[in-house]
């Protein structure tokens, strides 16, 4: 079941000597059949190139690439053709032929095969109507919205029946409802036909709602890999951390904190809610326990892998002590975040007088 694509110690370098380009370096990691695997990170970081390494469109320079039993890094161009029959590539910019129909875009790949017209034909009808564009069988490409044309270039990638599918940037043309759409559909290919998914993307956003498990990548390196759920509530290193914070926004912005602080009375704290040790009835429980009352003032709990993930911003009154008392049980169990800043800066916002929370309780 496991390691369905293995890269082992891959490095991928664009010209030699001093000018050489390190796209990517010494990376390792398994991704396994039927998983939908996110690549995240910033521009130039690399992912374009590890997708091209792994449908073989581009050699390995040094290290072991392996997918479904195959060694790509050791084949020749001929066996390489193989490889990516095998694999459905979808891109950011849908790469469709704008003269031709979108039946024909669809068909293409199946006449390059060889397949004969009424096989094709059959299909194609097939495919348009899994991606939900059957009534757009004779339209071109230069009518369809955003979200159709890669409806199109899905069905286009699937046309041969691939085991693997990998899209680059697939939904980063496309406004947020349409990339919901098409993440959508990509789940059912996942789910629906069995294909393993590898989606390259530099949204967290996509990350949280398609993939099982996602690999952060950084000037050719992996710097992190794990679980979504992990990563999102544990991120290890700063470029994780601000992905993350690009897709959770867990924390009121200065100016937000200041009209909450001004308009709530009691103390704001911000409380990490996780799975069952950092649940948001526990929160409330512990509270209850300590006679503080907590009024949600901001914040949001999402769903990361089925699993509940988010924060939530409370002002608590009660007695100092017995807030304090709150809070340092509540560090037992989930992250707590304080906002010194605020101590005496508002009226009716006193501070609890506990000890500003050192770097481990902060959330993120
Ligand atoms: N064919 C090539 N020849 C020379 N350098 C290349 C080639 N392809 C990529 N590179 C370089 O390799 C590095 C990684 O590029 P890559 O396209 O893989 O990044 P990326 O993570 O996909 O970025 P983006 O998010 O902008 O698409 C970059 O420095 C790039 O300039
Ligand atoms: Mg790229």
């Amino acid at each position: 079941m496991t390691d369905f694509i293995h890269l082992e110690g891959v490095h991928k370098t664009f010209g030699d000597g001093p000018r050489a380009v390190h796209a990517v370096e010494d990376v390792t990691l398994s991704i396994d059949r039927g998983e939908i695997f996110g690549v995240i990170g910033y521009s130039g970081a690399g992912k374009s190139t590890l997708v091209r390494l792994i449908n073989g469109l581009e050699p390995v320079t040094t290290g072991r690439l392996v997918v479904d039993g195959a060694e790509v890094s050791t084949m020749g161009e001929k066996q390489l053709r193989g490889v990516r029959a095998e694999i459905g590539m979808v891109f950011q910019q849908f790469n469709l032929f704008p003269s031709k129909t979108v039946a024909e875009n669809v068909a293409y790949p199946l006449r390059v095969a060889g397949w004969d017209k009424e096989r094709r034909a059959a299909r194609v009808t097939e495919l348009l109507e899994f991606v939900g564009l059957a009534d757009k069988a004779n339209a071109r490409p230069p009518q369809l919205s955003g979200g159709q044309k890669q409806r199109v270039g899905i069905a286009r990638a699937l046309a041969r029946d691939p085991k693997i599918l990998l899209a680059d940037e697939a939904t980063s043309a496309l406004d947020p409802e349409t990339t919901r759409d098409v993440l959508g559909l990509l789940r059912r290919v996942n789910a629906e036909l069995g294909v393993t998914i590898v989606v390259i993307t530099h949204e967290m956003d996509v990350v949280k709602y398609l993939c099982n498990r996602v690999a952060v990548m950084e000037l050719g390196r992996v710097v992190e890999l794990g679980s979504v759920y992990d990563v999102f509530s544990n991120p290890q290193q700063d470029a994780t951390r601000r992905f993350v914070g690009t897709s959770l926004r867990d924390r009121p912005s200065p100016e937000s904190l200041r009209r909450l602080a001004a308009t709530h009375p009691g103390t704001l704290v911000t409380v990490g809610i996780q799975e069952e040790t950092g649940s948001s009835t526990r929160l409330m429980r512990t509270l209850a326990e300590h006679r503080v009352d907590g009024a949600i003032v901001y914040g949001g709990i999402t769903e990361i892998g089925e699993r509940p993930f988010g924060s939530l911003t409370l002002a608590l009154t009660g007695e100092p002590a017995a807030i304090d008392g709150a809070l340092a049980d509540l560090r037992t169990h989930t992250t707590v975040h304080e906002y010194p800043e605020l101590a005496g800066a508002v009226p009716g916002s006193p501070a609890t007088g506990s000890a500003p929370p050192s770097e481990g309780q902060e959330q993120r």
